[in-house]
């Protein structure tokens, strides 16, 4: 059973440690702005299993850190707390959802119509690429 609700910003880190950096300190995961977004928590059999916080400028989004215990991963669940976030921005009137993307996980952003930009990075040992959609 997968139930998705808001949650407690700091709920995420454990989540995000886990399934994103679990090379890297506890303390790494927290973000400067994790008390100014909105974090979402998918519970399958009511266990915390994914997560991932939304950060608004205006009707702009951007999503960061959506991370699914490694153990439950390519069963949908990311899937699912993607469409909850877009159905979230749709209500909300947002104009634009845009992530800083692993490029290893492209192709998963591209099956929710998400296009790359031509910005690109490396940070923490992993490239990305700016990719985003448009919501109106
Ligand atoms: C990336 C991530 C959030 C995807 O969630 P998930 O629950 O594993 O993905 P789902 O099962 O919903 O969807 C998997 C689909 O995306 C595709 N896919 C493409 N790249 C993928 C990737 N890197 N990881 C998982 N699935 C990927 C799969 O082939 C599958 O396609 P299909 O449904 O057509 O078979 C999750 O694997 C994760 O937390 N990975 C580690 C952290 C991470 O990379 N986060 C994203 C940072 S930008």
């Amino acid at each position: 059973m997968v139930q998705i609700e808001q949650i407690f910003p700091s709920l995420t880190w454990r989540i995000r440690h886990e399934a994103m950096y679990p090379e890297l300190p506890f303390d790494s995961v927290k973000l400067a702005s994790d008390f100014d977004g909105i974090h979402f928590g998918l519970y399958l059999d009511h266990k915390l299993t994914g997560v991932v916080s939304l950060f608004y400028e205006g009707t702009v989004y951007q999503f960061r850190k959506l991370a699914i215990l490694p153990g439950a991963q390519k069963i949908g669940l990311g899937s699912q707390l993607m469409t909850y976030i877009l159905d979230f921005c749709k209500i909300q009137k947002a104009t634009k959802l845009w992530c800083n993307a692993r490029v290893n996980a492209k192709e998963f952003y591209f099956k929710f119509g998400f296009h790359e930009t031509n910005k690109t990075f490396f940070k923490d040992g992993y490239d990305f690429v700016i990719m985003e959609k448009e919501l109106s």
